[in-house]
């Protein structure tokens, strides 16, 4: 049967980029995630506009169990058009297609350092996703799913700069809650990797990184939302103290990851929140995050603010340690890691 795609696509119809998700519970998937000339185990869609119609509508592209074509790959990449979506309801099917995906390319030595960790990246934002929108957060399956993204990750960051100068590169600030989450948790990655520690408490800080902000899910669904703003992520006190008692609730989480949640927002001249401590007080887990959380705020930007340059934002956060806000050593080593990428 034929495609839309096997049709003459006009680009100025097809709709790009995608942000969040769409009404009718459509979700973006970057093309890049799609393997040419495999099998798609769920329904791939197009977002089209025509001159005629009011809203913009969601065609299928590629029914499931067909194969995506090579040509139809190679199409829409020449036209760069960059965006299809699936239905949230088959969300578990697309984490499987992505999980082998996956099981082929890291392995593969023949693929690009920066194709496996976009790949790594996008699995995981889905994951994040799915983690923070599911109903019961933290279920074993999520969980795991997680670690073995958190510890895929890990491992190509052990194959130095060129991985962590690609994350930098590849952040996407599409969706502020889960792009923030785990934009923190991969820079996270890549900085304690160019600290030395070792792969059990890289899964553990990756964890913490990546649920830091998991109280503002209780407090504020709506930040859930696509369009929610980077203030409104900031000026949230109490998502710390909820974060803390949300991920004491979930089985086995080690106490530096509570306190990761809890004490992300104090200053270590005691002007923070939610407990006013000084620097010593503060877990030395909490002190990394603190910097790697505030980085990437100014560095990710906003609607309403445009991202700061790596040098800004050193410069900017230079001119808070006069106060010691951050842990000095953490903080020179920060510096060096962000000079070498
Ligand atoms: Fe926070
Ligand atoms: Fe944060």
């Amino acid at each position: 049967m034929k495609q839309i795609l096997d049709l003459e696509l006009k680009t100025s119809k097809i709709i790009a980029p995608a942000i969040g998700e769409e009404k009718g519970g459509y979700i973006p998937l970057p093309l890049r995630n799609l393997a040419p000339g495999e099998m798609v185990t769920f329904d791939v869609y197009l977002k089209v506009k025509a001159k005629k119609d009011p809203e913009p509508r969601f065609v299928l592209a590629c029914p499931k169990n067909e194969v995506f074509k090579e040509e139809w790959f190679q199409k829409l990449k020449s036209l760069e058009i960059q965006w299809l979506y699936y239905l949230q309801e088959d969300e578990d099917r697309v984490l499987g297609y992505l999980d082998r995906s996956l099981e082929k390319v890291l392995p593969d030595e023949t693929r690009k350092p920066e194709e496996k960790v976009t790949l790594l990246y996008d699995t995981t934002l889905i994951t994040v996703r799915n983690f923070f929108c599911s109903e019961e957060i933290g279920a074993s399956p999520q969980m795991f799913r997680a670690l073995r993204l958190i510890d895929g990750m890990f491992d190509l960051m052990k194959g130095g700069v060129d991985f962590h100068k690609s994350i930098l590169e590849i952040r996407r600030h599409d969706h502020v809650l889960y792009n923030h989450s785990l934009n923190v948790c991969f820079l996270g990655l890549a900085f304690i990797s160019f600290l030395g520690w070792d792969a059990q408490k890289a899964q553990d800080f990756g964890l913490g990184a990546m649920l830091h902000d998991i109280g503002l899910i209780q407090l504020k669904p709506e930040l859930v939302q696509k369009n929610a703003t980077r203030t409104a992520v900031r000026t949230t006190d109490s998502h710390p103290a909820v974060g803390y008692k949300m991920l004491s609730a979930m089985p086995g989480i080690r106490r530096e990851v509570k306190y990761m949640a809890l004490q992300h927002h104090e200053n270590g001249d005691g002007s923070g929140h939610p407990g006013g401590l000084k620097i010593n007080a503060i877990d030395p887990w909490a002190r990394v995050l603190r910097i790697l959380d505030h980085y990437e705020t100014l560095t990710g930007g906003n609607s309403h603010k445009r991202p700061k340059s790596s040098k800004e934002a050193l410069k900017e956060m230079a001119a808070l340690q006069e106060k010691n806000i951050f842990d000095l050593n953490y903080f020179m080593s920060f510096i060096k890691f962000i000079g070498k990428t």
